[in-house]
């Protein structure tokens, strides 16, 4: 038998698996479980999206692309940006369409990041970032945010955590778990501290559609910030299109340059048949994007006020589709809630330590599903959190 460990890549090897997949992996096997975990949308991609795809294939489109994405896509891309977000792209220079925002992340972070500098992760946060930052090399550093503040990054927490050799601030807003956002006020203060150093921004972008009460501001429209910023956007959440894996990343001419570089060498293009249907979301689906906004919308005060209810307190989502309950005041740490509430009541929920270590004492609760879903697995959490109530009487 080979010993694989002294022969795989040692920075591989050490990158934790993700604590997401580690539930699911284990709700898989029990039969009955009820999910509350996934973070994609329940809705189908829109038809004429769809209608668009197969229309690709019927009329045999299966080549690759240009590697920077279909020219049409990205002028409807840079496009989309101006309409929705006030944002002025060129699409021949500044536009690459990816294999999903993740594909964005992963080129921004190994664009940028040279071995032993500094990338700022505010924490609770995806999963991606910490990873991906180790891969490239670079030291990833949490910042903490806290239910106090929103989950919001502050701007005394990021003018802290600058050194010299701080190269990248990842900004994920609005946020997957917590559901906080950054209004243009917040911005201001992130977009001073920025403006006199060298830090540039990656802005994950890919809730920006999934706001509840303001639209979304990108740091990228502040003035002095476009030149700093590389905005990741995609399909996934906004569309409902996760399997078609399509994303873009839009960002300085220098910076996109050296990004399709790296894009070409790993995939050479996304996916074609993707990328037309990607044009029809683009063209004519401004209105489907608010059809599953108000959808979510309904779910988020079903969802908030339940759990509040039950005691879970719960910090008010102002984006994405996530609750971020605390779980404190059952006394169990967030895997203990996850893995009893699992076993007893088999609903499937994410610990809130999955997103960085100040996720603990949490759990991230999706609500991408539909209504009588949420009501039953709401039903089994009461009767979970009610039962450990009785038990400590
Ligand atoms: C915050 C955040 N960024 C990026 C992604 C990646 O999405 P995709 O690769 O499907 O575009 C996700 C997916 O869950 C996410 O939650």
């Amino acid at each position: 038998m080979m010993d694989y460990t002294g022969i795989l890549s040692a920075c591989a090897q050490e990158i934790k698996p993700s604590g997401i997949r580690k539930f699911f992996d284990l709700a898989a096997t029990m039969e009955g479980v009820i999910s509350l975990g996934v973070g994609e949308p329940d809705f189908q991609t829109p038809y004429s999206i769809r209608r668009a795809g197969i229309e690709s294939l019927e009329k045999g489109r299966t080549w690759y692309t240009a590697n920077a994405g279909l020219p049409a896509l990205r002028q409807e891309i840079a496009g989309y940006l101006a309409r929705r977000f006030g944002l002025d792209y060129d699409s021949q220079r500044e536009i690459l369409v990816t294999v999903g925002g993740s594909e964005a992340i992963d080129l921004c972070v190994r664009a940028l990041v040279n071995p032993g500098e500094e990338v700022l992760i505010p924490q609770p946060s995806f999963v991606c970032y910490d990873p991906i930052t180790r891969l490239a090399g670079g030291v990833p550093v949490p910042l903490v945010t806290r239910a106090e503040d929103g989950f919001r990054l502050t701007p005394q927490a990021l003018r802290a955590a600058i050194t010299p050799k701080t190269k990248l601030l990842i900004f994920p807003y609005p946020n997957n778990p917590t559901g906080a956002i950054m209004k243009r006020e917040h911005l201001e203060g992130i977009a001073e501290v920025l403006r006199d150093t060298g830090v540039m921004v990656l802005s994950d972008e890919i809730y920006a559609e999934l706001t509840y009460e303001d639209r979304h501001v990108s740091i990228a429209s502040l003035p002095g910030m476009r030149e700093r910023t590389v905005v990741v956007n995609g399909f996934s959440k906004a569309y409902a299109m996760t399997g078609w894996r399509l994303g873009y990343a839009a960002a300085p001419a220098p910076v996109l340059s050296v990004m399709t570089k790296l894009h070409q060498f790993a995939v050479m293009c996304a996916p074609t048949v993707s990328q037309y249907a990607a044009i029809e979301a683009m063209r004519h689906c401004d209105d489907e994007i608010t059809r599953m906004a108000v959808q979510f919308g309904m779910r988020r005060g079903l969802m908030v006020s339940s759990l509040n209810r039950m005691g879970l307190t719960c910090f008010q989502p102002l984006g994405a589709f996530y609750v971020f309950p605390s779980v404190r005041s059952t006394g169990m740490t967030s895997e203990k809630f996850c893995a009893r509430l699992l076993e007893e009541q088999k609903v499937a929920v994410v610990p809130g330590n999955a997103f960085g270590d100040c996720g603990e004492g949490f759990v991230r609760i999706s609500y991408s599903y539909g209504v009588d879903h949420l009501i039953e697995a709401l039903g089994r959490i009461e009767a979970f959190v009610g039962g450990l109530r009785a038990d400590n009487n």
